[in-house]
Formats: structure tokens, sequence, C-alpha cells
């Protein structure tokens, strides 16, 4: 099995695109929204990196906080999330829709302080952001180009506990409510209409929705992109038990770098030899999921040329190495 069969399945509406920082994530994130957008889905690279780096990869502005169309390519947009600028129109909407106390409490919570982002807001926004997308059906395939994997874990779990946050918020809602109903009867008020109740509840409903699309084999596939060293390996370790916790699927492991044969350079043999053992230990490990081998090229990759290249790669046409 190769990365045609994520790829190319009709089902398929999500792929994560994940693992430690600088081992290829945006690359094979990047060459499977080009490959989507060719074989005719309406695919969105979306990256959820606060250090972004998609619009390098394409060569081309995706940081204006608008989706832009990649040029070029038919069918296939592109956006950097832009936390800053999310925050804002997040902030404006509360301001709009007259929010109950909970959301100006959300709003004190997520970054009304002193104008300052509170850690964390990153991901808030970047989820809020994928839960805008989760239900936008103008698009087929999304692609996320995650952070690395502290970031991206942290911004993971965010469904869980919101979900449950949410929850308890709800029942502490409706108990005050029904006290302060009570109250107002005894002394006559009139009842007002409150809908803040009725957008937490919204809220939470769209957060199970996402829960439920998130960890569905048929719908969502988290495609875990390591290098063939100790170090990317333990991380991957941790990833892995952390999607498994989360129950978002994982069937592909892509090993990219890998140093190509070279008789003549001494350098480069040692270094392939040391990828090779690390290699026997990834299939050994990692032995009920899928594994690509993607070689180092001898140029970066960037623009459309260097992702065409890796998007072949990543079907299993591969290159010797
Ligand atoms: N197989 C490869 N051969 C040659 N260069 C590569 C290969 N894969 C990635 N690169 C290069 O390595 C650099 C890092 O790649 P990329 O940005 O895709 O990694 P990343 O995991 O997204 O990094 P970050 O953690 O910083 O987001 C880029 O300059 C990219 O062109
Ligand atoms: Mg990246």
């Amino acid at each position: 099995m190769t990365l045609a069969d994520i790829v190319y399945k009709d089902s398929l509406r999500f792929i994560l695109s994940g693992g430690k920082g600088g081992v290829g994530k945006t690359s094979c994130a990047a060459a499977m929204a080009l490959l989507s957008a060719r074989h005719g889905y309406r695919t969105l690279v979306l990256s959820t990196d606060p250090a972004h780096s998609l619009s390098d990869s394409f060569d081309q502005n995706l940081s204006g906080g608008d989706i832009v169309p990649i040029q070029g390519v038919d069918r296939l947009s592109g956006l950097e999330i832009q936390t800053e600028k999310a925050m804002k129109e997040f902030q404006q909407s509360l301001g709009d829709s007259k929010a109950g106390p909970e959301m100006e409490a959300a709003s004190m919570l997520l970054g009304d302080v002193g104008g300052m982002a509170p850690p964390g807001s990153d991901e808030a926004m970047a989820f809020g952001k994928m839960l805008e997308f989760i239900e936008d059906s103008s698009y087929d395939r999304i692609i996320f180009d995650t952070a690395p994997t502290g970031h991206t874990l942290k911004l993971l779990e965010l469904p869980e506990l919101l979900d449950s946050w949410l929850g308890k918020l709800l029942t502490m809602r409706q108990r005050l409510s029904s006290m302060m109903s009570g109250l107002k009867t005894m002394f006559g008020g009139t009842q007002q209409e409150d809908t803040s109740w009725e957008t937490l509840k919204k809220t939470k409903e769209k957060i199970r929705a996402a829960r439920i699309e998130l960890s569905d084999p048929d719908t969502t596939q988290f495609v875990v992109v390591l290098i063939s060293e100790a170090m990317a390996v333990f991380e991957t370790q941790r990833l892995l038990a952390s999607l498994n916790k989360w129950h978002i699927p994982v069937s592909h492991l892509v090993v990219n770098q890998l140093v190509p044969e070279n008789v003549d350079c001494v350098f480069c043999s040692r270094r392939r030899e040391m990828q090779l053992v690390n290699l026997a230990d990834i299939r050994d490990l990692y032995s009920d999921l899928d594994i690509t081998e993607v070689p180092l090229f001898d140029t970066e990759i960037r623009g459309m040329d260097g992702l065409t290249r890796l998007g072949d790669i990543l079907l299993g046409n591969q290159e010797e190495a």
C-alpha cells in the first residue's frame, strides 16, 4: 500500500501531515495537496503552524489571512492561519452578538489581557478555524500542514478538553439560570431571551461532530513524517501514542531524507549506513503501518517541480535511494 490509498480515497476529507521539526511535514502536505487537486478534489491546504512555511514551499504568499488560489493548479487553495487576525475576528464576533458572561469570560481568557495572547491561544484559534472548515462543504479535501509535535498535540487535545469544559459550563449555566428565573419570578421581573446559551450548545455540538469526523479512518488520516534517526523515532513513538489515545487514525509513515547510495562519498555512506540501521528498527516497530521511503533530494523541495517530484515518490514511484 502506498499513500495513493489515502490521497485518492474519495471519502477522505482530512489529511494531517505531522511529526518532528524540520523532517518534511510542509513539503509532504504541499505535495499531497497538489496530487489531491490534480486528481479532481477541491482541495484546501491549511497551515496550523505559527511558524508558517507553506508560502515558501509553494513559492507564493499565503500569509494574508484569506484563502488564496494556488497559481497554476486548478481546484487548489491555501491558507496560513494568522492567529492574531483570527483572534480579532473571534473577539469581534463576541462583541457583535452581545455575548453572555461565558463568552466574555472566554474572551478574557483568550486574549483581552493587556492585548497579550496567552499561551495556548495559537492552538485555540487554529482549532476554531479547523471547526469552521470541517463544516465547509466548498472543499472535498482539507490538508493540514501541522506544527512540530508538541504544538500539534496541544491542538489535537483541544476537542476533548473543550467538549468536557463546555459540558461542565452548560450544566453550571443551567443550574444558575433556573435559580435566576426563580428569583426573577419571585420579584416580578420579566424573562429575557439569552442567546449565549444557544451559542454554547451549538459550539459543543460542533466540537462533538469534529471529534467524530477526526476519529473516523474513512474521513481522516494523520500521515506521520520522520527521518531515519533515533531521536525522530523516539518522538514518533510519543506522537503515535497520543494519536492513538485520541483515536486519530494513522496508517502511513513517511521516512524522509534517506541518503542515496554513493560509493564515492565516505561521509554519505556513513550517514546512509546509520539511516539503514534506524530504518530496520522503524520497520520492526511499525510493522502494522505502511512505510513510504523518500530519498534526500540534491536540491531543496520548493515550487511546483520539486513538489511534483515528491508527490510522485509518495505515490510509490520510487527513485533510487
Ligand atoms: N527529501 C528531501 N530532500 C531534500 N530536501 C528536503 C527533503 N525533504 C524536505 N527537504 C527540505 O528540508 C527543509 C524542511 O522541510 P519542511 O519545511 O517540509 O519540513 P517541516 O517538517 O515542515 O519543518 P518545520 O518543522 O520547520 O515546519 C526544506 O528546506 C525542504 O525543502
Ligand atoms: Mg513545516
